[in-house]
């Protein structure tokens, strides 16, 4: 067992460009549950109760922001939480390396644990813009607790005032919902981050959504480079990494940083 750490930590040293693709089980220890935790949504007005993955929708979002945001504030946005050991470990590669960071995350952790090269494929909920402003050329970002913060025990605020006085319109996280694209220019940028790396850590995610999931498929087919998967649970069967570390991510990687200081 404790070979496998040595031969994954020897890979990160002799890796060139490294990407790391990155799940919610990333920042569960910083206190935020994974999809496959989440308890969804209860409308106590039609008794039914939504998954999160249906909260998460286009369609739920344009259908009821309110719920939405509802939702996203109660079980989704946590502005307390700070990095851990599993963070501050990814971000570190970049000490001495050519890292970049693939993050379904929707968090800013890695951020805030000195990681700079960093592709948010599932985009950010640390703020939100008007669709309608930003077609007509003007993008307008409003911090997150503007739309989040509950006044008068209703969500208001959801309606913003963005563009003209006449009109309101409902300023949308800066998240990619079921049911649409990634951003093509993200997806791009993270294909080529792919293409261009020889060592790929995957951290924390089932992989269970594509096509963040074919991303790692397709790396883990290349000749001449190494995988590794890290996570609390097995990959899907049809995954083939060179190495699949399983276990809590943060003492994971207290053994990966003990083997790479032996290497040294
Ligand atoms: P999931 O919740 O599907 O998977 C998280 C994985 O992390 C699971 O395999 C857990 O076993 C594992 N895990 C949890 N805590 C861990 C820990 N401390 N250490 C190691 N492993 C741990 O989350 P994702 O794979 O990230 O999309 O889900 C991908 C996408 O599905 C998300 O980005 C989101 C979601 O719906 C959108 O919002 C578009």
């Amino acid at each position: 067992m404790q070979e496998q750490y040595r031969q994954v930590a020897g890979w990160i040293r002799d890796a060139k460009k490294i990407v790391v693709v990155t799940g919610a089980g990333l920042s569960t220890a910083a206190g935020i549950p994974d999809f496959q935790s989440s308890t969804g949504y209860y409308d106590a007005h039609e008794d039914k109760h939504y998954s999160g993955p249906d909260v998460l929708s286009k369609w739920f979002f344009q259908q009821k922001p309110e719920d939405f945001y509802r939702y996203a504030k109660e079980k989704l946005f946590h502005p307390e939480a700070r990095p851990t050991a599993g963070h501050r470990f990814l971000a570190g590669l970049a000490a001495d390396k050519d890292v970049i960071q693939l993050t379904q995350n929707i968090d800013d952790l890695l951020e805030q644990a000195g990681a700079e090269k960093v592709v948010h494929l599932h985009g950010r909920l640390n703020r939100t813009y008007c669709p309608v402003c930003s077609s007509m050329g003007r993008t307008v970002y409003l911090a997150p607790d503007d739309v989040l913060e509950d006044r008068n025990g209703i969500l208001r605020h959801v309606y913003q005032l963005t563009f003209t006085d006449a009109e309101y319109h409902i300023v949308r996280p800066d998240i990619v919902l079921y049911g649409e694209e990634l951003d093509p220019l993200v997806y791009f940028e993270a294909v080529r981050a792919c293409e261009e790396a020889d060592l790929l850590l995957v951290a924390g995610t089932a992989l269970g959504v594509y096509p963040v999931a074919d991303l790692v498929k397709s790396f883990t087919h290349g000749v001449g480079k190494h995988s590794v998967y890290l996570n609390l649970t097995e990959p899907p069967g049809d995954f083939y990494f060179n190495a699949v570390l399983l276990g809590y991510i943060d003492e994971l990687v207290l053994k990966l940083e003990k083997e790479k200081g032996r290497l040294s």
